[in-house]
């Protein structure tokens, strides 16, 4: 590992994709499954804290972090060290069926950090869409009812019911016929982006909420019959969009006034990556239901849903999952959490703040930067052709994207037209003006 421990920046020695990558990419053409995303060819070697080295010996800054799971970086030592042992003593025995100690730790742990002085239960599964699958059965089964409401741009995971929940792309949808669930979307609380005519002084918050109780709640979606509220404290995949202080608020109100059960969709936005374990903290309101994968897992796959106790009440069988809360993904999970609290999320929050400034002047030098936004680590560039009309410029984000790439800088799209920064939530100062000097430089160069 002598190149990856020494150096802190990325080096690219090859034409992109170099021999070895090529060859897997000739592979991946004939095996794998045509319905990945890939922007560019990134082939993985490995990796070592925020950087990734590829299979011809070039090293990247990783600011995406596997679509914000890797955290700590890649291969963090304690982590390693915390599988290793986990493995040692057994790998799998099956929660469904068995008792053992690591699922409770950490059902414990995540009772003590999510707000909420009431116990909560926890079920494990595997991924980000099972665990807003088990959201969905809980308030099913708690409430009666079956109606869900959920927001425009929302990413809730691709198995047919999640599905039923995500709008953020047609391409997700396109070609699988009827949804599986009764799921009404309505506009995201986007200050930049909100479809609605207000009234004078109203906020889009409140316009959202009036929009639910005076449209939809008296023309298809009967409150009584509404089970859920599904939201993302800031919406990862539809653009990295932060909400204003007052739209959690209000659902919450809504959801008291009827019975609805809120769910609180943090697999993307939890775990520190906005400076605070949760991005809902940011927003002052406690859900009834918490969903959590990606960064938890610590890169071993690990879905949870928490609920309040008194809505998750299966009866025997209801609902499980062979592999849910498998102890090495457990393992990860708990000294991933410990680590966070020992430094890390403090680091995401400064760090962050500090990109969100320079981020701020660089948009002041282009008109194609309509918004910079973010909380913590998690922070977007939405790019626009004209500032009036707030027209998308999808081609000029893919265009950087890609020159990013190939300046050693990995970063993704999220929404139409926005670049995400999704880095390890370890990356050093040095780190951040690397990768604000790679895309201050890409930025000049493409947005004319
Ligand atoms: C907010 C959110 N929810 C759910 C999911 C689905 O997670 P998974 O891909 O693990 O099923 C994602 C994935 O990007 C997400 O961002």
């Amino acid at each position: 590992m002598q190149t990856l421990t020494k150096v802190n920046l990325p080096e690219i020695k090859t034409a992109l994709p170099g021999p070895k990558a090529q060859e897997i990419l000739d592979q991946d053409a004939k095996y794998i499954s045509p319905s990945y995303t890939r922007s560019y060819p990134l082939v993985m070697r490995r990796g070592y804290g925020a950087l990734i080295e590829d299979l011809d010996g070039n090293t990247f800054l990783d600011f995406n972090a596997g679509v914000a799971v890797c955290a700590l970086g890649h291969a963090h030592p304690e982590i390693v060290a915390a599988i290793t042992k986990q493995a040692q003593d057994f790998i799998h025995i099956s929660g469904t069926d068995y008792y053992y100690p690591q699922m409770t730790a950490l059902a414990e742990k995540l009772n003590e950090l999510t707000p909420g002085a009431f116990t909560k239960r926890v079920h494990y599964s595997n991924s980000g869409a099972e665990a807003n699958e088990g959201a969905l059965k809980t308030a099913i089964y708690a409430t009666g009812r079956h109606k869900f409401i959920a927001f425009r741009g929302a990413f809730h995971g691709r198995t047919f019911g999640a599905l039923s929940l995500t709008a953020s792309k047609a391409a997700q949808r396109r070609g699988f016929g009827p949804q599986a669930l009764d799921v009404t979307h309505v506009p995201y609380a986007n200050p930049m982006r909100f479809p609605l005519e207000r009234r004078a002084g109203e906020s889009v918050s409140q316009r959202v909420a009036r929009y639910l109780e005076e449209t939809i709640f008296k023309t298809t979606v009967p409150p009584e019959d509404c089970a859920g509220i599904i939201v993302e404290a800031v919406q990862g995949e539809g653009g990295y969009v932060v909400p204003p202080p007052d739209f959690l608020p209000e659902l919450r109100r809504i959801c008291d006034a009827h019975g609805i059960v809120l769910i609180l969709d943090e697999v993307q936005s939890g775990m520190g990556r906005t400076g605070k374990m949760w991005a809902y903290e940011h927003f002052d309101i406690v859900p009834d239901i918490v969903t959590m994968a990606k960064a938890i897992g610590g890169g071993i796959p690990l879905g949870v849903t928490v609920a309040r106790e008194d809505l998750m009440k299966w009866h025997v069988g209801a609902h499980a999952s062979t592999f849910g809360g498998n102890p090495v993904a457990i393992a990860a999970a708990l000294k991933t959490i410990e680590i966070l609290q020992n430094g890390v999320m403090d680091n995401a929050a400064q760090i962050g703040a500090y990109m969100l400034d320079k981020l701020r002047e660089l948009q002041a030098q282009h008109n194609a930067i309509a918004e910079v936004r973010g909380l913590g680590l998690m922070i977007g560039i939405e790019f626009v052709k004209d500032r009036e009309t707030q027209e998308p410029w999808p081609d000029l984000r893919d265009r950087i994207v890609y020159e990013l790439f190939e300046k050693g800088l990995i970063v993704q799209g999220a929404g139409e037209s926005t670049i995400r920064f999704s880095p390890p939530l370890i990356i050093t100062r040095e780190q951040a003006d690397f990768a604000l000097e790679t895309f201050a430089s890409a930025v000049a160069k493409h947005a004319k």
